[in-house]
């Protein structure tokens, strides 16, 4: 962080002593102004419900510039690692700050596939949750769990303990959410295979089964690979700060990444894969979205279009673009070029991307709004979208984690509030009130 030569002075109408704050430069994006001696100086709080003006951290991991549409992993474009690299390659990347050469990414990829086993008595959790459960709720239940098995890797301000739980939680999220999807079929679980690449082997996982095996489509495991690194990392959303705060008390990992798990269900969120291919079914068909839009600009409606809008991108998310071009790969790749779903969700972008209501908004197709159909194609169940963003975004939320853990600014997060209620008061007898 660099401490530039410019200050910003707050001062007051009612004749109070100005403030002066020191302003940070980063090395690209928005400078910051350090308000961390306002309480003590002047008694009040900044007030940024939503945190749409608020720098939690500083951060070297991921770079979003929502006005030009860009995402870098390490200063990467995602159009690059997208289109030269695995997921692995990725993880790498957003964990130790550089892209591996050959030696490292062999070694990377073989440690992280030997801890792809769960512990066999993980599978006596599942047994407790209804068939019909959302794959999210064993998710959170199964991950913070894990922290009941690894009581050799708990120490966070041990570096090893906190290597090791990072390639334990990257490697065992693909096992744990086939495993939700076995369950939730009433099939055998499938035991992850070491030789297979992370895509293919959580394919196998998913949709093998002991009286056949899944014959590998590289174009398939291809795509669900480039899911999971459009995924992988998203600089301070609402899940990954679930993680980072829930850190900061010094929960261990497992409990933090479980967090972020609860954090990303949510619909406005990683939910929105799920929502965005109900609405593209509920819709239906190209003439009843004049009818849909209407709904969507009538705010008492309560009707939003799904897979639109993003806190930050004000332009196109450029992950959605990918995801658009894997979508057709895939479709093209199973004979379903003319898939209904998809021709629906062009036009519906095509119309809402020329009406005014959206571009005043400056609202874009952001990265659910097309993943849920290249995921259906892939033969996901609907319900299953957010435990694969869960999946891919976990080397994030663990990168995010190991950062903050080691960052010397790093204190409990406690945030204030501005109080509204009643100001003290006497308890009165039950009889008279
Ligand atoms: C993800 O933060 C991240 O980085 C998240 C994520 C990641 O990788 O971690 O990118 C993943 O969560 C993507 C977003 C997925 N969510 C959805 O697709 C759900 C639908 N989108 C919205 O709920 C909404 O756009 C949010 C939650 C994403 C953003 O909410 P904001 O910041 O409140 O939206 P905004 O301030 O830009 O809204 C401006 C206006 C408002 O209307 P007005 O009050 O000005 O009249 O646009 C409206 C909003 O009501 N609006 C929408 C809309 N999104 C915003 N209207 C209709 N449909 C929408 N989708």
């Amino acid at each position: 962080m660099i401490t530039s030569d410019t200050k910003a002075t707050l001062s007051f109408s009612d004749g109070s002593a100005p403030l002066e704050m020191p302003i940070y430069k980063g090395s690209i994006g928005p400078d910051v102004i350090d308000i961390r001696k306002l309480y003590a100086a002047t008694g009040m709080f900044t007030y940024d419900p939503g945190f749409m003006s608020t720098a939690a951290c500083n951060s070297a991991i991921t770079y979003i510039d929502g006005d030009k549409g860009e995402l870098l992993y390490r200063g990467y474009p995602i159009e690059q690692l997208a289109a030269k690299g695995d997921f692995l390659e990725s993880c790498y990347l957003l964990l130790n700050g550089e892209l591996p050469n050959l030696t490292q990414k062999k070694e990377f990829d073989y440690l992280v596939s030997r801890h792809t086993m769960v512990h066999e008595q993980m599978q006596f959790f599942f047994r407790g949750f209804r068939r019909d459960a959302h794959p999210m709720s064993v998710l959170v239940g199964t991950v913070g769990a894990l922290a009941s098995f690894y009581h050799d890797s708990l120490d966070i301000n041990d570096p090893h303990h906190r290597e090791v739980s990072a390639i334990r939680l990257i490697a065992k999220m693909p096992t744990l959410v086939a495993m939700a999807y076995k369950y939730s079929v009433g099939q055998p679980f499938v035991y992850p295979k070491n030789e297979l690449s992370f895509s293919a082997n959580f394919m196998r996982m998913m949709f093998s089964t002991p009286c056949e095996d899944y014959p590998v489509n590289d174009v398939l495991v291809r795509a669900l690979d480039r899911i999971l690194i459009l995924h992988a990392d998203h600089e301070q959303n609402a899940s990954t700060s679930t993680v980072r705060l829930a850190g900061s008390s010094g929960a261990n990992p497992f409990a933090c990444i479980a967090a972020g798990i609860a954090c990303l269900w949510g619909p406005a969120h990683g939910g929105a894969n799920e929502a965005a291919l109900s609405m593209l079914e509920k819709i239906g068909s190209v003439d009843h979205i004049p009818e849909f839009i209407r709904q969507v600009k009538d705010k008492n409606s309560g009707v939003k279009l799904m897979g639109f809008g993003h806190r930050v991108y004000k332009n196109y998310d450029p992950r959605a673009k990918l995801m658009r071009e894997t979508c057709y790969e895939v479709l093209a790749e199973l004979g379903l070029a003319n898939d209904p779903l998809f021709k629906l969700a062009m036009a519906l972008e095509k119309i809402a991307l020329e009406d005014e209501y959206f571009v005043t908004r400056k609202l874009y197709p952001n990265v659910d709004f097309y993943s849920g159909i290249v995921q259906r194609a892939l033969g996901i169940p609907t319900a299953l979208f957010t435990g694969i963003f869960a999946m891919a975004r976990t080397v994030g939320w663990v990168a995010q984690w190991k950062e903050m853990i080691s960052d010397p600014e790093q204190k409990i997060g406690r945030p204030r509030q501005l109080f509204i209620g009643e100001p003290v008061r006497t308890v009165k007898p039950i009889e008279s009130r």
